[in-house]
């Protein structure tokens, strides 16, 4: 039986063994996956002894991504360009780290949203974190010419611009409504959706009519800022999308299968979600 598993610290609210269960159910694999709660000064150790304790992988969630950056033997680009990891598993004895969050969030807004790529305008990341790193990075890698970086503290937004080269711009959190016009794409990385005022105080009608806007929080599923949007007539593509995508190439890798994300399994969510709302 093949074994994965996803830690964190704490662990209990994960929705990952949702996703990998109804997967591993609907493929017949003889696998499980389940949650381990790490904490940070047991991870690298953890880490260590994965394949020892006769597993194939894991996912690894907050706070633990950047330890198991430094814990794998190989980086996948993805992971190298966040300088996180997310999906880890285990090749010719030695630890593989990626970091699915890009392939996560560019296939959901492709699949919701493909018009999004035909037009030549900026996309506005709205954030600096290690999301909003994936996020850049998989703008970058579609051939995005300009990203305009909008956060908070204007300094962490202008490391993420060094790191990532000329095409991406860094903007005062007070050019918010500057940044957001004519843009393909807005996307917010913050957590200030999962607040029930989390509508950053946008002016949608500032933006273009074919603006695709998008948001990684998926607790509520509609947000504050994706509710505004779609009220002023605008595209909106949720977080849930993101969870459920970035879940593939982790299943591939260790069960040998490459599950679909289909109706069904987002339903089983949507009801986890609303039955508890964190
Ligand atoms: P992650 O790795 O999940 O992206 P993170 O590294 O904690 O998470 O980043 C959170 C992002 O949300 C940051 O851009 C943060 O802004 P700062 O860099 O100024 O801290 C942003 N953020 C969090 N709470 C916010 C708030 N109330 N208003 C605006 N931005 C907020």
């Amino acid at each position: 039986m093949k074994r994965a598993c996803v830690i964190g610290w704490p662990i209990e609210h994960s929705r990952s063994p949702i996703i990998h269960g109804y997967w591993l159910e609907r493929y017949k694999i003889d696998g499980s996956y389940g949650k381990v709660a790490v904490t940070p000064d047991a991870a690298a150790g953890f880490l260590a002894s994965l394949a020892s304790n006769g597993y194939v992988g894991c996912n690894v969630t907050v706070p633990l991504k950047e330890i198991a950056y430094r814990s794998v033997a190989e980086r996948q680009p993805s992971a190298r360009a966040v300088g996180a990891v997310n999906t880890v598993w285990v090749e010719d004895g030695r630890l593989v780290g990626a970091n699915t969050d890009t392939y996560g969030f560019m296939t959901h807004l492709t699949l919701s949203a493909p018009a999004w790529s035909k037009v030549d305008r900026p996309v506005v990341i709205i954030g600096a974190g290690g999301a909003a790193r994936a996020i850049v990075f998989g703008f970058l890698e579609a051939g995005v010419g300009e990203i305009r970086v909008v956060n908070r503290t204007l300094a962490r937004a202008e490391r993420l611009v060094a790191d990532f080269g000329t095409r991406v711009h860094a903007y005062d959190w007070s050019e918010i409504g500057k940044a957001i016009v004519g843009a393909a794409v807005v996307v917010n990385t913050t957590t200030v959706g999962m607040k029930d005022d989390g509508t950053l105080g946008i002016d949608w009608h500032a933006v273009h009519p074919a603006c695709v806007v998008s948001d990684i929080v998926y607790v509520p599923l509609e947000t504050g800022f994706l509710r505004t949007a779609r009220q002023a007539g605008l595209s909106t593509v949720d977080g849930l999308g993101m969870l459920l995508h970035q879940a593939v190439p982790g299943f591939e890798k260790w069960f040998g299968v490459r599950p679909e994300v289909s109706a069904e399994l987002r339903s089983r969510l949507v009801a986890d979600i609303e039955g508890r709302q964190c």
